[in-house]
């Protein structure tokens, strides 16, 4: 990462922090090592990162450009992608009635915390002068914890967006009667997030610049294939991460029965990703749109490892109270975000090997950043949503 602290120790708390931030969103530039990925997500970045495009409380809108592909003979055409449509249909669920909506949710009692005060290791601000009494340590905590179904909610609203226009530009016909289910799973993840956030925890944080800036790429990109990268693989990935880690820790019940019922469906979601890219990666494109993809993988896998670090919650709590670069320290090194990346990584890199995009020219570079750890476990074709679960509970 970019390191900004010697050039900005000098600066006033509160201007450090501001500097901090254009620093840190000039380093993500300032890794990317291939000029077309580059070309890619630069603009994503100024728009995310500089002009906080996801932060102005006015609906974003993204220009996009794809191509709908139509075939009026309506083939048989892939029938794992068939099996995983009759799956899916058989897997619907109502989030409205399905879940014990009744439930009384109090992130005051200790029994059913929405998140342990181990996820963040809280007594560890007192090495960065910060003193907490024992309310605001759990009231920071669920902070966090609302911050992450609020990061969830938004992930889920580019979700629904990319199943769409991917359900429209693949070409398989198959996979467009499967992409018709992931959209209304989609749907379904947005109305059950939204609906405990709103109703259970009152509360719902904004887009983090981050996660946009992987949204805003891959919903502008007019190629299917690096939308299906980013969502079905990357961002997949990255929920299934996340979703897995909360569900592992948490001891509220509703909750708890909401990330069991997303988790299967997500599954299926990275499994069709793993299908359809795998066929097209090694079939269709030449070894120099491979290699873009398997460069932009790499970079976004930084992205995702790197920077997601709670700074809403840091504006919240602790601007002016405690330098940016601090936090980032703080968050990076705390339990639950080295348990999110493991959970994550050990999802991630089987799928990318699994669909040709780690080739022994990549692997240096992933050794380099401790990620090859993770390579080989299985993909998402071998792991169905009920194994998922069934090895979160056993970890738990
Ligand atoms: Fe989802
Ligand atoms: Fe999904």
């Amino acid at each position: 990462m970019f390191d900004a602290s010697k050039l900005t120790n000098l600066l006033p708390l509160k201007m450090r922090s501001q500097t901090d931030a254009y620093l840190e969103a000039l380093g993500v530039f300032l890794e990317i090592r291939d000029p077309r990925v580059l070309a890619s997500l630069a603009p994503s970045g100024v728009r995310g990162l500089l002009l906080k495009r996801g932060k102005q409380g006015i609906p974003t809108q993204i220009k996009c450009s794809h191509t709908a592909y139509f075939d009026w003979t309506y083939p048989n055409d892939h029938p794992e992608m068939r099996e995983l449509y009759t799956r899916a249909k058989a897997g619907q669920w109502d989030g409205a009635t399905y879940l014990p909506w009744k439930t009384d949710v109090d992130p005051e009692n200790p029994n059913t915390l929405i998140l342990p005060q181990s996820f963040l290791g809280v007594e560890r601000l007192e090495d960065y002068n910060v003193r907490l009494d024992d309310k605001e340590k759990h009231a920071l905590t669920n902070s966090v914890a609302t911050w992450m179904l609020s990061q969830f909610l938004h992930g889920e609203q580019g979700a629904l967006f990319a199943a769409a226009q991917v359900t429209e530009a693949v070409q398989f016909f198959d996979g467009k009667l499967y992409g018709a289910t992931q959209v209304i799973d989609e749907g379904r993840h947005i109305e059950v997030f939204h609906r405990y956030l709103d109703e259970k925890l009152n509360k719902l944080y904004q887009v983090n610049d981050n996660l946009f800036v992987i949204i805003d790429a891959l919903i502008s990109d007019s190629r299917w294939d690096m939308k299906f990268l980013g969502m079905q693989i990357m961002v997949e990935g990255l929920a299934l991460g996340a979703f897995g880690t909360l569900y592992k820790l948490t001891k509220e019940p509703l909750l708890k029965v909401l990330l069991k019922m997303v988790i299967q469906d997500e599954a299926r979601h990275v499994h069709y990703g793993v299908l359809a890219l795998r066929d097209h990666i090694n079939k269709e494109l030449d070894e120099s749109e491979r290699r873009e993809r398997e460069d932009w993988a790499f970079e976004v896998s930084l992205l995702m490892r790197n920077r997601f670090m709670l700074y809403e919650v840091y504006e919240e709590w602790f601007e002016g109270r405690m330098p940016r670069d601090k936090w980032r320290e703080f968050v990076t090194n705390s339990p639950g975000m080295r348990e999110f990346r493991q959970v994550m990584f050990s999802r991630l890199v089987p799928n990318l090997r699994a669909i040709g995009l780690m080739t022994p020219r990549i692997l240096p570079h992933y050794e380099r950043v401790g990620l090859m750890q993770y390579f080989g476990g299985d993909a998402a074709d071998k792991l169905s949503g009920e194994q998922l679960i069934s090895d979160l509970d056993r970890a738990a």
